[in-house]
């Protein structure tokens, strides 16, 4: 079912761990596919080295597993949120990026200062309120800060990329650690300074 979606997934996620955008078995991935009404999410724990296309769970966003033999993503119900609230997403690669998620355990939004930031990201990096993992809350905290931006932080957690592709979400969570490492460098020179409207 849905074999290439499925490898696309796959593939994407062991592209953003070869680029250290997460660790260990952190992180998750999903993918919206509209005409089956099926999200497509990686497994719970599972390394990303040795991720296959059948290891990806296919579910609907009530919790209803239709395929898969392992269980999904711990925030499962915060993929099926943002896309229960925010239309446009159809794809979500979340993080524990180091620089960005520095930021998020400060709460400390990322500062629209890089020219990419407005072009990629739709302006600044903003923080969600601290929610349980796991809970529906998490999803439904990033959705509210998300709704024109591609990507926010998550307080005490990590990174919400999203996108209208995966290569799209990929995209803005590479951006949105770049963001921070450039930020956190400018803060050392005196602080990032805003940039106008393009
Ligand atoms: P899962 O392995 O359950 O997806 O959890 C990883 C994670 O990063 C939770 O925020």
């Amino acid at each position: 079912m849905m074999d290439a979606q499925r490898r696309a997934l796959v593939d994407t996620a062991k592209l953003a761990y070869e680029e250290k955008l997460f660790s260990g078995t952190s992180g998750n991935l999903s993918l919206w596919c509209e005409e089956e009404e099926i999200m497509l999410i990686t497994p719970t724990s599972v390394r990303y080295e040795t991720l296959q296309p059948e290891d990806v769970v296919a579910m609907r966003l009530d919790g209803t597993i239709v395929e898969g033999s392992l269980a999904p993503s711990s925030e499962w119900r915060m993929h099926a949120e943002v896309y229960l609230r925010c239309p446009g997403v159809k794809a979500q690669v979340h993080t524990h990026s180091p620089y960005a998620t520095a930021f998020a355990a400060a709460h400390r939004p990322i500062p629209a200062c890089l020219i990419e930031m407005f072009y990629f990201l739709g302006g600044d990096v903003p923080c969600a309120a601290y929610a349980r993992p796991g809970t529906p809350e998490v999803g439904i905290e990033c959705a509210k800060v998300l709704k024109d931006r591609g990507g926010c932080l998550m307080n005490n957690h990590g990174v919400l990329a999203v996108g209208d592709s995966l290569s799209q979400a990929l995209l803005r969570a590479e951006y949105i650690e770049d963001a921070a490492r450039i930020s956190l460098l400018a803060m050392q020179l005196g602080g990032p300074v805003a940039l106008p409207e393009l």
